[in-house]
């Protein structure tokens, strides 16, 4: 597969994929190198890494017990899919108190009891979802997605408990490969005859995974995932720069910083080593 007009007309360029119309009911995804974190997009790409987000996702969607919009991996970085219509939340759940969700515990805008230490595990995985079509995603309730109809009550339920329930499988598959999976980001659609699949990507850019054997409560972990090129954005100080831009309300994020060439290399390593090891796949 090379030019692109045999794999349809582009649709749409994401973040991080760049999705094209491969006919009436389905989708062609092309994983690409590029790399976002906090929902900006870096100047730099990592080479390399569409093909690792590629893989993993073939790699969950055929052995997550679960309905979802596969049809077939393609070529190395690209992945037909059935067309759905998505529904408008980013299905988090969270096993772990990190990241965002530990900020917004610390700022008490989540009730919490005991005493919040970071990276402590939850005693069970919570539902924590957010808006998806808002230029930066924020947390929703219950009620917020109930009363604007994105679900009924039910199937926010059933959708709640299918997440859940999917976030155990995946961690005990990578329990096993010595990792924790401290949370994980689903979406979901509907495809013509209104069954729910799960749909996007699942992979690295839509989940933490720790090391078992580095793992330390209180401290912040060793990360396999994205984590990495965030904890370097808030190491140069982007982060922060990013964070006073939005709270001023300036339409325009900061410039982001190139991702130095060592990191580039590391991220990718990383991407591969967790891929083998978890999979029992061979990369290449
Ligand atoms: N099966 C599907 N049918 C239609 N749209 C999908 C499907 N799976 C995922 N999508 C959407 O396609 C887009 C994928 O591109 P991505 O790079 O993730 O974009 P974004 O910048 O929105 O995160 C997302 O908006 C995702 O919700
Ligand atoms: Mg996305």
């Amino acid at each position: 597969m090379t030019g692109n007009e045999k794999i349809g007309r582009l649709i749409r360029k994401g973040k991080v994929k760049d999705v094209y119309e491969a006919d009436l009911d389905r989708l062609l995804f092309h994983f690409t190198d590029r790399v976002s974190a906090f929902d900006v997009v870096l100047p730099s790409t990592i080479p390399r890494k569409g093909e690792a987000l590629c893989k993993f996702a073939g790699y969950w969607f055929e052995t997550l017990k679960t309905p979802n919009h596969m049809i077939r991996v393609v070529d190395k970085d690209k992945m037909l899919v059935k067309k759905v219509e998505i529904i408008p939340i980013e299905c988090v759940v969270r096993g772990y108190l990190y990241g965002s969700f530990y900020e917004r515990v610390m700022r008490k805008e989540v009730s919490f009891t005991g005493q919040p230490v970071l990276a402590s595990k939850l005693p069970e995985p919570i539902f924590d979802p957010t808006t998806k079509y808002e230029a930066k995603d924020r947390p929703v309730t219950r009620e917020e997605i109930i009363s604007k109809r994105w679900l009924t009550e039910k199937e926010l339920r059933d959708l709640e408990k299918r997440s859940i329930d999917l976030y155990k499988q995946m961690s005990k598959q990578v329990a096993k490969a010595g990792f924790i999976m401290a949370d994980v980001k689903f979406e979901f659609g509907r495809d013509k005859d209104g069954t729910v699949l799960l749909a996007d990507s699942v992979g690295p850019d839509e989940f933490r995974l720790w090391s078992k054997d580095q793992y330390k409560v209180g401290e912040s972990q060793e990360a396999f995932d994205k984590q990495v090129v965030r904890d370097w954005l808030i190491q140069v100080g982007y982060k922060k720069q990013l964070d006073e831009a939005r709270r001023r309300g300036e339409k325009k994020d900061p410039e982001p910083p190139k991702l130095p060439k060592e990191l580039v290399s590391k991220v990718l390593e990383r991407y591969m080593y967790a891929y083998e090891k978890i999979t029992g796949r061979k990369f290449d």
